[in-house]
């Protein structure tokens, strides 16, 4: 445990007292730094010398928040609005000096300051939405009054943060240091003393808080209530804010207060600072140390321009990677980097990016028709079809090719890496990179271990993640991997379902309530029924309604027809009488007599045999943690954040109850694979959880 001593300095530049957070890695306000920055602050105003404050960190960010390890533990005064309060209050002038992301209770600490000094690349914003709750410390009264209302909502409802020079337009931030930020800071300080400037308290400005329009809020409601279904955090912001425009400060802060602690005491709070904390634990390989060499990745080459292909690319492209699409022919060439083209323009045309970006980022990627083109790629990325001989093929060219020390990865969804690995003289470089489509939108990357995969191989893929901006889980090589394991599981009894007696969009809906942006039957039409038509083929198994839609013709959307019904250019899910007929005679060929299934039936049954696959993949060793799980359903797959991903919900309902469960549908529905797994047998005999532990950890290698 620091001390505030330590982690909280201060010196003096004449008549500036400079306080320093040095508090890594991130300057978050844990009790020492809140009472470091306490005690600083009461010597500066205690020295006559002292006439003005600044206030900075070291490392590589200002405050980026409260302590979010520290939720839910009782509180050690001094609290933030202790600190808060006594920074507005101070007669001397204070500045806060921001490089790095001010965010949550720092940026409501620097707004307590009377200045703000920003370096040119820093970004300031209130994400505690992003937590499940709503910023704390008088952020949600005090932003408003700077920025004006309409900004302050959509900082605090949607969590990201503003770049400085946005800042410095809406007054947030009174200036853009030119040179350092420490000199530049002191010598703001030095001008307020010389020049008188007032001690600038944001609670006492209210000229921003009108509004133009008399239903403001009541219309900003109803928009972010389609946008953020089911969430509770973004209508508490609004709630807050609401209360800074209309009641007096101290009583805005009593709302804010009130509003913050139901917050944060609720369930879905929980589970997004679970989210947070697991997503950065799957950054951790137990045998992988963080100081295992990781290689610069300078070019890159992708091998496939279809789907994939093409948005692996851009992910590259995105962040000034330059990248070689290799492809079997000119024709198939020139209509993956067409399709690249018209996604940056599509995405330039909505305001997403810069036009000039579109440019600069299709130069960035070069098509060529030739193997002997990749040979200085630092990684190269397989995205042919899915066919091991062809997988195989394009792995023994690449080891002739590739230079030795490149990363050689496959973006395979189903096959074995380590026989594709098999086809080259160097497993040890060969790797999973199993991206989501979109694959340039999907953050998700599952990165897939083969046996002989080396240390370095996977540290610097994870790495690469980070720099591509997606969120890596590294997983072991079976069918499916986790994610997509786990939803065969989940898609097997979404069409017993039907055959029982529901109907698409009932089973469709049980999970859009539940909080996943679509539901299974809405999801194969988007994906294409063919898709898993074509894998039932290549393994000899069967779903008869979706075998059914198949042969009728009814392919998804693209043909305007699948579980649902699309009007022409619409993508909109509409029942259709013609799929309940044959859904209805699909029962009857079965000799099923239908009947009606209760929604709370459905979703157990849809849920609960997903996270028994769970189990068997922890179990397994496939995945390190049930927090790996979780963060691949969030990320992957749409899981609502709020629930914390399956294992996580798992653990709220109970896995007595689950493994009970499970054991009925098991034994109704003469289903083995529903019959509760030994690790979900084992924690709900003994009374315990996911989180609890037992888990081999021998995961994944
Ligand atoms: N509290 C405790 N630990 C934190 C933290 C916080 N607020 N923010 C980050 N950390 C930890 C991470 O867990 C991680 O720990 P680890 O190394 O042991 O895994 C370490 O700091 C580094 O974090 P990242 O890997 O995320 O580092 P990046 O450089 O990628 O990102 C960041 C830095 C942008 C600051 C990012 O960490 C972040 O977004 N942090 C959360 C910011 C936030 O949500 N602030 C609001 C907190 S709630 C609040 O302030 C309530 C108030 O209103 C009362
Ligand atoms: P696709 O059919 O859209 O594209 C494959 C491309 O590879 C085609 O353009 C084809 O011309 C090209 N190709 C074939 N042989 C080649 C060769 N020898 N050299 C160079 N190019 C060659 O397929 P898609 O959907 O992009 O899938 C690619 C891989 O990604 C598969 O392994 C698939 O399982 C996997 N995947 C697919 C996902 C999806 O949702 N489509 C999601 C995640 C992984």
């Amino acid at each position: 445990m620091s001390e505030p001593g330590q982690v909280v300095s201060s010196e003096r530049v004449g008549a500036i007292a400079v306080i320093t957070v040095d508090s890594p890695p991130v300057n978050a306000l844990s009790h020492a730094v809140r009472a470091g920055i306490k005690a600083r602050l009461d010597a500066a105003l205690a020295a006559p010398e002292a006439a003005a404050i600044v206030l900075i960190c070291a490392g590589r960010t200002f405050i980026a928040g409260a302590d979010i390890t520290e939720f839910g533990k009782p509180l050690k005064e001094p609290g933030l609005t202790a600190v808060i309060e006594a920074i507005e209050n101070s007669p001397k002038p204070v500045i806060a000096a921001i490089h790095g992301t001010a965010l949550g209770g720092g940026l409501e600490l620097a707004l307590a300051c009377h200045y703000r000094v920003a370096a040119a690349d820093a970004r300031l914003g209130l994400p505690e939405v992003k937590l499940g709750i709503l910023p704390g410390a008088g952020g949600t009264q005090r932003l408003p009054r700077v920025v004006g209302v309409p900004l302050a909502l959509d900082m605090i409802t949607g969590g990201e943060p503003i770049g400085a020079s946005r800042a410095h337009e809406t007054g947030l931030v009174d200036e853009i240091a030119a040179g350092e930020l420490r000199a530049a800071a002191v010598a703001f300080a030095q001008k307020a003393l010389r020049d008188g400037l007032p001690l600038k308290r944001i609670r006492d400005m209210n000229d921003k808080l009108a509004v133009a329009e008399p239903d403001f809020f009541r219309n900003y409601r109803s928009a972010l209530a389609r946008r953020k279904r089911g969430v509770e955090a973004p209508q508490a912001c609004v709630d807050a804010v609401e209360a800074a425009a209309t009641l007096p400060f101290e009583q805005g802060l009593l709302r804010e207060r009130e509003l913050f602690v139901k917050l944060l005491g609720g369930a879905q709070s929980k589970a997004q600072r679970y989210v947070f904390f697991a997503e950065r634990e799957a950054n951790k390989i137990p045998d992988v140390p963080a100081s295992t060499p990781v290689k610069a990745i300078r070019t890159a080459a992708v091998i496939g321009a279809g789907t994939m292909g093409g948005g692996i690319a851009m992910n590259f492209a995105n962040v000034g990677i330059p990248v070689t699409l290799i492809e079997a022919n000119a024709a198939a060439l020139e209509r993956g980097l067409g399709v690249v083209r018209k996604n940056y323009e599509i995405s330039a045309g909505r305001g997403g990016m810069a036009k000039e970006d579109v440019d600069k980022r299709t130069a960035l990627i070069t098509g060529s028709v030739s193997y002997d083109d990749i040979a200085d790629a630092d990684i190269v990325i397989e995205a042919v079809f899915e066919d091991m001989a062809l997988k195989k093929e394009v792995f023994a060219t690449l080891d002739r090719v590739a230079k030795p020390d490149a990363i050689l990865a496959t973006n395979t969804s189903t096959l074995d890496v380590n026989a594709i690995a098999g086809a080259t003289r160097r497993p040890e470089s060969v790797i999973g990179l199993h991206f989501f489509s979109p694959a340039n939108v999907m953050r998700l990357l599952e990165i897939v271990r083969g046996g002989a995969t080396s240390k370095s191989v996977i540290a610097s893929s994870m790495a690469l993640a980070k720099t591509i901006r997606k969120v890596p889980v590294l997983v072991g090589v079976c069918d499916g991997f986790v994610g997509n394991r786990m939803l065969a599981q989940r898609g097997r009894e979404a069409e017993r379902l039907l055959i029982q007696g529901a109907l698409p969009h009932q089973v469709d809906k049980v999970l859009t309530d539940f909080g996943f942006p679509m539901g299974p039957f809405a999801m194969s039409d988007l994906a294409g029924i063919d898709v898993g038509w074509r894998v039932r083929q290549a393994r000899g198994t069967k779903a008869p309604v979706a075998d059914a839609l198949y042969e009728a013709g009814r392919l998804g959307q693209k043909t305007g027809a699948g579980y649902y019904h699309y009007e022409p250019g619409s993508r909109a899910p509409l029942p259709d009488p013609e799929v309940e007929r044959l859904v209805v005679g699909v029962s009857k060929a079965l000799g099923v007599e239908r009947r009606p299934i209760a929604e709370a039936e459905m979703l157990e049954r849809l849920v609960y045999p997903m996270i028994n696959e769970g189990a068997k993949i922890l179990d397994e060793g496939i995945a390190l943690r049930p927090g790996d799980i979780d963060v691949i359903w969030i990320y992957g797959y749409g899981w609502p954040v709020y629930r914390g991903g399956p294992m996580h919900y798992a653990d709220g309902v109970g896995l007595e109850k689950i493994a009970d469960r499970l054991a009925d549908f098991a034994d109704r529905f003469k289903e083995p694979a529903l019959a509760p797994a030994p690790l979900l047998r084992r924690l709900a005999e003994s009374g315990r959880g996911f989180a609890d532990g037992e888990t081999p950890a021998k995961a994944a290698s």
